[in-house]
């Protein structure tokens, strides 16, 4: 269960406030649950039990065991949506959580570095490996590339026909090169289905496939967003529901002219989660000239380096803190009999309740160099937590999309890099662009 401590926001956020915005809070909540906000036919994810049948959820389980009976080692290849969210679950989740038959994932697909790939080709032959190829509209190129030189490396180790039965296609139900390309091969394949675009789409094959293999309890995953969607959707009155409170609470601030919300951990096994969480705000809320920018930190690492800007430089910028209160590593600092280094008074103390200390003394400092400054506090963080976690979020970002007047749903700007992309490299039917772009270089 997630607690939302939000007393560093008072002065900035009032009750009043709040209670100002309830009419606007209350058609946002409105429009997503009756999907008949912009984009509202994108919602699939909302109500998590409806957005995986039961018999999807067995075929992934099915096709995880094969994983798992045939490999160590699962290659997940996506960009943005089709990769952040099982990536994020994967680190943030306990390693000790997962079955010991889980195998390990790795990732590729969301850049062109040669470096990168050249080493993951030339480490691969030290496993059993299959490979899940995610696209939902099947074209995106960085992807198509990792797996066209994946899927070589696949057939000429294994041959033709048990490369077949090692690589997973989860794209759109008809649509796409990689649909195409899915069934002339005949893999196996999962439906990302219409009605959830990528960012949303953690809990649909998209992430459950590699948590799933990765020996992570799905069922518990979807339990946890069901608790959300139960928690969260119970009331529209914003000072009661901490998800709108928060959602309405950012809207504020940007209105009050904060340009900036930090997602600031204390645990760098969040690192992918603050990743994941910064592309669900930036291609949602990032439209129309408005939309604010989604930064993290992590902290302390980060108290020394951006723990200065926070502090002390421009103030248009504030704070989300996301919190384990009880790890369930344990590392005691130890009694050395001395007191050499000045720690003598910590002796003894677990190294989990010296982090809280130190996200205590943050936020205060925070407070007090002007940055407001939020909570979301999770207990241990565990299958069911991060389900809810997910959940929160996405429906803030819903909440907050709509008392903007964005549709949290589309990301028009993300195709103009891709078509000066397909000019230059000489994409058939990019001619003239290319033609315009060369001259501009
Ligand atoms: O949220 C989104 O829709 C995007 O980030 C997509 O997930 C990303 O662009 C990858 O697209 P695709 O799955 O079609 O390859």
């Amino acid at each position: 269960m997630i607690r939302y401590e939000h007393k560093n926001l008072k002065p900035w956020i009032s009750d009043e406030v709040l209670n100002l915005l309830q009419p606007q809070v209350s058609s946002a909540a409105d429009l997503l649950a009756s999907r008949k906000g912009p984009g509202g036919d994108f919602l699939g994810w909302y109500d998590p039990s409806k957005a995986v049948s039961s018999d999807e959820i067995k075929a992934i389980k099915e096709a995880s065991k094969r994983i798992q009976d045939q490999s160590e080692l699962l290659v997940t290849v996506g960009i943005g949506g089709s990769y952040l969210g099982a990536r994020a679950a994967l680190e943030a989740l306990p390693w000790d959580e997962a079955s010991e038959n889980g195998v390990d994932i790795d990732f590729a697909g969301h850049h062109m570095s040669s470096r990168d790939m050249e080493m993951l080709l030339d480490n691969l032959d030290d496993y059993e490996v299959s490979i899940n190829i995610i696209s939902k509209s099947g074209t995106t190129t960085e992807p198509a590339i990792a797996f066209r030189l994946l899927k070589a490396y696949m057939e000429e180790r294994y041959g033709k026909e048990e490369a077949k039965s090692r690589i997973y296609a989860t794209t759109d139900a008809k649509k796409g090169a990689l649909r195409k390309l899915a069934t002339e091969e005949g893999y196996t394949t999962f439906v990302i289905p219409d009605d959830i675009g990528g960012r949303f789409s953690v809990l649909s094959p998209v992430g459950l496939l590699p948590i799933a293999a990765a020996g992570y309890d799905i069922d518990a995953l979807l339990a946890g967003a069901q608790d959300g969607f139960l928690r969260y959707g119970a009331s529209t009155d914003v000072l009661q529901n901490d998800c709108l409170r928060y959602a309405a609470s950012r809207v504020a601030l940007y209105r009050q002219g904060k340009a900036i919300e930090i997602l600031s951990t204390f645990e760098p096994a969040f690192h992918y989660f603050v990743e994941w969480w910064k592309q669900l705000n930036g291609e949602s809320e990032g439209k129309n000239g408005t939309g604010l920018f989604p930064a993290g930190c992590e902290f302390s690492t980060d108290l020394h380096s951006m723990g200065q800007w926070i502090q002390e430089g421009q103030r248009n910028a504030f704070e989300t803190f996301l919190i384990e209160e009880k790890p369930s590593a344990s590392v005691v600092v130890p009694d050395t009999g001395d007191d050499l280094d000045g720690l003598k008074y910590l002796a003894g103390r677990e190294l989990s309740e010296i982090n809280l200390e130190a996200w205590k003394g943050v936020s205060l400092a925070h407070y007090d160099g002007a940055v407001p400054n939020s909570s979301l506090i999770v207990d241990t963080m565990n299958t069911r937590t991060l389900g809810e976690l997910i959940h929160f979020f996405e429906r803030a970002t819903g909440i907050s999309c709509y008392m903007q007047g964005v549709n949290p749903f589309n990301q028009p700007g993300v195709e103009a890099y891709k078509a000066n992309m397909f000019a230059l490299l000489g994409k058939p039917g990019f001619e003239a662009q290319a033609k315009i772009l060369r001259e501009r270089l």
